[in-house]
């Protein structure tokens, strides 16, 4: 298995993501419901053989399982595979890395790929994961891939959280932005954050056909109140239909937390 950068192994094994598109981080509820959203918007129809790939304690893989999917699991953070084994039981998880995976050639009608391509810092290592999701698929296979944004945490952390003041967490975000790589930042691990048009390339470079790209969230990730707004069903639905407004086009990308492709294997 490639090695996976320490810190975001210490980072993970803190097991804080379980909760995350739960409610513990904000707009963390957002983010799974338009996630949903776009998977289902282009998901064939079943019963299929799925696997999600960085899939963490398997909030997603679960909810395809319970769908009627077969879904297997793959994740380089020991303590993410044993949460999704105890918490998904019709979900099969084990320990691994999307640069190189254990599972066979053209095995799979969807492949998620929902948090590798933003822990890979460098365009190899993305590739090899786009690679090998190209591989274990079934010709026409979907991928569906995520990214971060590079004005991301600009935004969350000068309108949300309050904390691009600090100059630690300034400098590295300034570094971020022209790089795209995040490193020793307080709030996170080590990432890369995407223009939106690099993502795009880079799955067509891998080999995959038309992709498309969303914002996830559109701006609610940006509402201060956010709970108290999603829990007022009218307000929810405003948040809903302001990403759904903002979700396809360009320039309105840029403004994006969360970014989704959806892509083909040829054939
Ligand atoms: C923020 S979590 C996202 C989890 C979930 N897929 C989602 O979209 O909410 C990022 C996940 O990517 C995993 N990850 C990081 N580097 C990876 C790699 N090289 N191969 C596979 N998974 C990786 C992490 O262990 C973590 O579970």
């Amino acid at each position: 298995m490639p090695e996976l950068d320490p810190r975001i192994l210490a980072f993970y094994g803190q097991g804080r993501e379980a909760g995350r598109l739960r409610g513990d981080v904000p707009s963390g509820p957002l983010e799974f419901a338009r996630t949903q959203e776009l998977i289902l918007r282009f998901l064939p129809p079943g019963p299929l053989r799925i696997a999600d790939i960085g899939g963490a304690a398997g909030i997603y893989a679960g909810w395809l399982a319970g769908l009627g999917h077969s879904v297997q699991l793959v994740d380089p953070v020991p303590l993410h595979v044993e949460q999704a084994t105890a918490d998904h039981p019709g979900v099969r998880a084990t320990v691994g890395d999307a640069r190189a995976l254990d599972q066979p050639s053209d095995s799979f009608d969807v492949v998620l790929l929902m948090g590798p391509l933003y822990h890979l810092v460098d365009r190899d290592g993305r590739g090899q994961a786009l690679h090998e999701a190209l591989r274990i698929l079934r010709s026409g296979g979907w991928v569906f891939a995520a990214g971060i944004a590079r004005f991301a945490a600009v935004m969350d952390l000068l309108v949300r959280l309050d904390r691009l003041h600090e100059p630690e967490v300034l400098r590295a975000v300034e570094d971020a932005v022209a790089t795209g790589v995040l490193e020793d930042a307080p709030m996170f691990t080590t990432a890369y954050f995407h223009l939106p048009q690099d993502l795009v390339d880079e799955v067509a470079d891998a080999g995959f056909q038309n992709p498309r790209i969303f914002s996830v969230e559109g701006p609610g990730f940006l509402v201060s109140d956010f709970e108290s707004r999603w829990a007022d069903p009218q307000r929810r639905e405003a948040i809903l239909a302001a990403a759904r407004l903002m979700e396809s086009e360009p320039s309105a990308l840029a403004a994006a937390s969360h970014l989704f492709v959806a892509a083909q294997a040829p054939g």
